[in-house]
This record gives C-alpha cells, structure tokens and sequence, in this order.
C-alpha cells in the first residue's frame, strides 16, 4: 500500500534530518544520480515551486522497497514509486491542446502543452512542456493562453503588399493578419495563379501574389491599298492605336483608327480601302452632285466610292427622257440597263438630239413606263 502521508504530507523530522544530509553531501558536489545520465537539479529548501517534494534520497536503499530514488525535477533525487501516474487525458480547453510526449503518462513522462493559433502564453511562447512529478501532478503551473492584443495605438500588423501589385489588382481586404484577400486584375484580364490569399501569423503570405495574363490583341491584317500607320507587328497590347491611310484615289471606308481593347479584341473592324469608278457614258451628259457634266470634262472621268451618277434614258414611246442614278461602289458603276451609248454619228451630227440633252419627260410618263 502507497503511504500517501510519505508523498504528499509535511516531511518528518527524519525526513528533514535526511533532507539536510543530502543537501550537504550535494553541496560537497559528491551524489550524482546512479539511474540517469544527466545531473539531477539539487532540491535546494525553500526555492522548489512545489507545495510538497517527495522524501529526498542518496540510493534506492534510502526509499523502502516499493519505491526508487529517482530524479524529480525540482525536488532533486526522491523517493518515488515509478508506476505512480498523472492526469490523463486532461479535459478539453478552449484555448490550448494537450499532447503526450511518451507513450504513458506515468513518472518522468512529458506533456506538450500547445496554444491555438492566436493565443500565447505570459512568457510569450505558444507552447510548454511539463513533465509528471513524484506528486502525480504535471510540473509547473497551469498554463493559461491569451489572445495576442496590439498595442493599444497602434494599427494592426499586416502582411506587405507591393506597389507593383497594387497598381495591377484591385485589392478586396484589409491585408491583416488572420485575413484574407481576394484580387482581381484592374485591366480586366484573367488571373493567373491564386486570386485568394491569406495573410499569416508572422506576416506573410500563405501564396505568392499572383499575376494578370497579359492581353494582346492579334495583328488586324492589311487594308489592301491602304497603309497600316504602325510598326508592324504579330501582336499588339492594349490600348495600342492603329491608325489607317489609303493610296492616293482610294477612299476610306470605315474608321481611320482602332484600338485595342482590355479583352484582347480591336475596338472596330479595319476599314476598306474603296476604289474610285470610271464613268461609263462618253458621248451623254450625265448628272453628278446636282450638275450636269460632259464625263470627258471630269478629272480622269471618274467619281469617288460612294458617289452618285444619274443617268438619261430615252422613254421607250415619247420623245422624253427620264434619269436613273447609279452609285460607284469600290471600282464598280455600271450603267442602268436603259441606258443606250450613242454613236459616233449620233453625237458629231445630231448632238442635240442626245438623249441627255432632250427634254426631260413628265413624272406621269415616268410612272407609267
Ligand atoms: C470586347 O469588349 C468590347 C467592349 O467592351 C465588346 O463590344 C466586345 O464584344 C468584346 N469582345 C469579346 C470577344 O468579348
Ligand atoms: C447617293 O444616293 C444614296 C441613295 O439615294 C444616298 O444615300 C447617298 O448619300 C448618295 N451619295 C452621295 C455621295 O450623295
């Protein structure tokens, strides 16, 4: 039977009578442990943290035979009963979790005592260990976590965000420890890489801050008969202007400039490049921009793309004639199928009798035909 007055009570008259030979025999520096091979800390009277230490010993032989004379922490060499066990398992806290060290959780076993994240210890540390005593108690005193508290003042600690990342993303968040962060990209353009991330306890971050896919939009392609006012390349970047200009006679259909957008497309179409019409009547007046022309008196006879060319044609049964308009579209103006090219005969000797050159019919004639 254990003699829990031996353990846990006051210490005898023997006892202290014991204690004070050891305590001059170890200061003489003569006892060294015979079980271990580390020194075993001196039980020096008065300065050991625990309530009660069990009886001090020299060898096994000072202890009885149901005890040992082992190494017991603070209270140096005791006697102690090596099957004697400490609390386990501990009941469940909120703020730290308990860990055994060795596979029981008898004399001499160790405890890891760790806090949650978060929380620390008064010594500043988040973790302890204790070992169990002779006194079937865990060594040292209960410890207790505490959640770490800025300094009244100052701002919270945060993770560091660069400048070259916060000009290229649109931060959500804070940036504060325990936080998390979402980006998204300001050019619009897909993110490679995280588009989360969560700032750590020791202010860094859980993943590398990630990067935005560069947008190119593709080379629009040549205007045929135009030019391409840009340094020619495979791909440009956006916001790129690409500016257009047409050959000499050509006219510009569509935008002179495009651009290119966030989402990797051009802002329009390229243009067209449209081709001027040579006028086909010789030998009739036609009508363009609201005057009557001989075509050999236009510059090169021809029109612009997009210009209008009204034509005469002779009514079928009156002597009238009535006007069709044609428009020059890049290259092509044909004339109406009324329209009759007069000969050569027809314009030296009767020119006005020209159909271009009689008069014009009545609109009801026109609507009858
Ligand atoms: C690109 O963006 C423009 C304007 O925001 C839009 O009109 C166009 O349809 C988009 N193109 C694609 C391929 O998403
Ligand atoms: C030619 O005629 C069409 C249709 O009547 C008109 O829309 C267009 O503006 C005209 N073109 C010119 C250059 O006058």
């Amino acid at each position: 039977m254990p003699q829990p007055q031996m353990v846990t009570g006051l210490p005898s008259r023997m006892d202290c009578a014991l204690l004070l030979v050891t305590l001059m025999v170890a200061l003489t520096g003569t006892v060294t442990p015979q079980t271990s091979s580390e020194p075993c800390p001196k039980r020096l009277v008065g300065e050991e943290r625990r309530r009660t230490c069990p009886r001090p010993c020299k060898a096994d032989l000072d202890c009885g035979s149901k005890r040992q004379c082992l190494c017991d922490g603070q209270c140096g060499l005791s006697c102690v009963a090596p099957g004697r066990t400490c609390p386990w398992p501990l009941a469940p806290r909120e703020d730290a979790v308990a860990r055994l060290l060795h596979p029981t959780h008898s004399f001499s076993a160790l405890l890891e005592v760790r806090c949650k994240p978060g929380l620390t210890l008064p010594s500043g540390l988040d973790v302890v260990i204790r070992r169990c005593q002779g006194d079937r108690r865990w060594s040292g005193d209960e410890p207790i976590c505490t959640a770490v508290l800025p300094e009244p003042g100052s701002s919270p600690p945060k993770c560091p965000l660069p400048k070259e990342v916060t000009s290229t993303f649109t931060i959500e968040g804070t940036a504060t420890v325990g936080t998390s962060i979402r980006y998204s990209c300001q050019s619009g353009a897909d993110i490679v890489g995280s588009a989360e991330n969560y700032c750590q306890e020791n202010q860094t971050w859980q993943y590398p801050h990630p990067v935005c896919k560069k947008v190119y939009c593709k080379s629009p392609g040549e205007v045929p008969q135009g030019y391409v006012v840009a340094v020619q390349k495979t791909e440009y970047e956006v916001g790129f202007d690409i500016h257009y200009l047409c050959k000499k006679n050509f006219h510009l259909d569509g935008p002179q400039k495009v651009t290119c957008l966030a989402n990797g497309s051009w802002s329009a179409a390229p243009p067209f490049c449209r081709a001027r019409c040579l006028i086909p009547a010789v030998r009739s007046r036609v009508m363009i921009d609201g005057v009557k022309r001989w075509p050999f008196d236009i510059t090169d006879t021809m029109v612009p793309h997009g210009e209008n060319v009204t034509f005469f044609c002779k009514h079928l049964h009156k002597h009238c004639s009535f006007s069709v308009a044609q428009s020059c579209f890049d290259g092509e103006l044909r004339p109406p199928a009324c329209y009759l090219e007069p000969t050569w005969l027809q314009f030296q000797l009767f020119p006005h009798r020209l159909v271009s050159e009689i008069e014009t019919c009545d609109a009801a004639d026109v609507e009858t035909f």
